[in-house]
């Protein structure tokens, strides 16, 4: 019997899911930390380069293979009759597995924090280091947080993931609009749009670098076969190429917003800028707080319901992955499927958790020659999958759309839903970035990654000066 796979019901369904994968913690909480320590504006060209760049042909090549073949992200490279190519499939469940276990421990305090802002707990901001170490709590709300997910991804497509994204993504926009004009109204906002907006390009190290386009494929979900799971799930009749030009365009467009919501508080405050993964969990209770509790608490609450709205819908997609896989490939029940692979990762995801405070040995977990200090498991777990496993996904997907598929079927893909893409710049865009300028530039970046990070080798750097 065939096992039913679902589809989304409407165009507009796929890109709100679409873009509900990719906006994300990666946006609010990542984005605003990464500019904050790269160095401000300098940062953000490089990863609105990179985004444009790199990513939207290798977001096009992700739906397209999950159209074509109607596959997960192992299936859909046998379906196209190249099974040794699965190990891009599996490299993808490895990185959504691991990506998943991290980001659902960062979700938790976002949902933490939004309780604490409830119950009008504005000081949470100065024990930011407690509240991750008390991992019982931590626990909970994590438990709390993959259960939701699990909840929905075991609903189905169209009844699950695209309904929820339909309901949290324009909230989720509004919502930030709403924030950004109450922070543009603080005293000092502008120092903080300045730090954001003009660029100083001595900022601009192989760190920098290395950060923006790990920062580029993980924002946009891609790398990982999360868009050919969903671009599986897209009708025959879609034009991909302006879809993914939508998905783009609002996640980018979500991150820069997210900069204005964030720089203004921050410098607000008088808070430095480069204050890593603790950056809003630090600063922004202390911002809502100067509202007075009434509104601070309305405000506050509002803002971290917000982001763990926007991280629903990507914890969502990241679990969508090996669950498809699971459906398709070992034709388990969708439900069944959900909360074992949940589980899992749930229990995978243990030891981020604990090194946030509660496990010193975790906190310190290891030192690698080309970072200066001891990295905790949290931050090397998105070493590994963000900067360097998404990179080498996208170099892959890559190199296998251009040289192995071939371009004609890949552009054929594109054609059969609107063959009024044929010939437009757009495509022929799509079609020379994939064959040429994503292998080269992507392949160039995830060597010197390595040699940088695990070899302590500074190529980059040295020719950045
Ligand atoms: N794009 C998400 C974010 O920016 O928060 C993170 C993510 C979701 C990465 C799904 C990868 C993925 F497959």
């Amino acid at each position: 019997m065939a096992i039913e796979r679902g589809n989304f019901s409407t165009r507009i369904g796929f890109i709100l899911a679409a873009a509900g994968s990719a906006v994300g913690l990666g946006n609010i909480w990542k984005f605003p930390f990464e500019v904050g320590e790269g160095g401000g504006a300098a940062f953000v060209v490089m990863y609105l380069a990179f985004c444009f760049i790199l990513c939207f042909p290798v977001l096009v090549a992700e739906i397209a293979i999950g159209r074509k073949t109607q596959k997960n992200a192992v299936g859909a490279f046998a379906a196209l009759g190249f099974k040794n190519w699965s190990v891009i499939g599996y490299l993808g469940l490895v990185s959504g597995v691991l990506i998943l276990s991290f980001y659902n421990v960062v979700a938790a305090w976002a949902f933490g924090y939004f309780v604490e802002m409830v119950t009008g707990n504005f000081g949470i901001g100065n024990e930011f280091g407690e509240f991750t170490s008390d991992w019982i709590t931590v626990g909970l709300y994590s438990i709390i947080f993959m259960s939701a997910t699990a909840f929905i991804v075991a609903k189905g497509v169209s009844g699950g993931i695209e309904r929820a994204a339909k309901i949290l993504m324009p909230t989720l926009f509004v919502m930030i609009l709403c924030l950004i004009v109450y922070a543009l109204t603080l005293p000092n906002a502008f120092d903080g749009v300045k730090f954001y907006l003009v660029p100083d390009f001595s900022k601009i190290t192989g760190d920098v670098v290395y950060s923006a386009l790990g920062q580029a494929f993980f924002s946009l979900s891609l790398g990982m076969g999360a868009l050919i799971t969903y671009g599986s799930y897209v009708s025959k009749n879609d034009n991909i190429v302006k879809s993914a030009a939508q998905i783009t365009l609002v996640d980018v467009g979500v991150a820069v917003l997210a900069g204005f919501m964030i720089f203004p508080l921050v410098f607000s405050q008088g808070i430095q800028t480069d204050g890593g993964p603790g950056l809003i969990f630090v600063t922004l209770p202390g911002v809502f707080e100067s509202l007075g509790s009434m509104l601070g608490v309305v405000v506050g609450s509002l803002f971290f319901l917000l982001l763990s709205f926007a991280a629903l819908t990507s914890t969502i997609s990241l679990l969508e992955v090996p669950t498809a896989y699971m459906v398709d490939e070992h034709k388990i029940k969708r439900s069944k499927a959900t909360w074992i692979v949940a589980l899992i990762i749930f229990a995978a995801g243990v030891p981020s958790m604990l090194s946030y405070g509660a496990v010193e040995s975790l906190g310190q977990f290891v030192k690698l020659p080309g970072i200066e200090n001891p990295l905790p498991f949290l931050d090397f777990v998105g070493l590994i999958a963000n900067d360097t496993f998404l990179p080498l996904g996208g170099f892959l997907i890559s190199v296998f759309t251009a040289y192995i598929w071939k371009k004609e079927n890949f552009n054929a893909e594109l054609a059969s839903g609107d063959s009024s893409i044929k010939g437009s710049w757009l495509q022929t865009y799509v079609d020379i970035a994939i064959s040429y300028i994503c292998p080269v530039i992507l392949g160039i970046i995830f060597l010197v990654t390595v040699l940088d990070n695990f070899l302590g080798i500074k190529i980059l750097s040295l020719i950045l000066g």
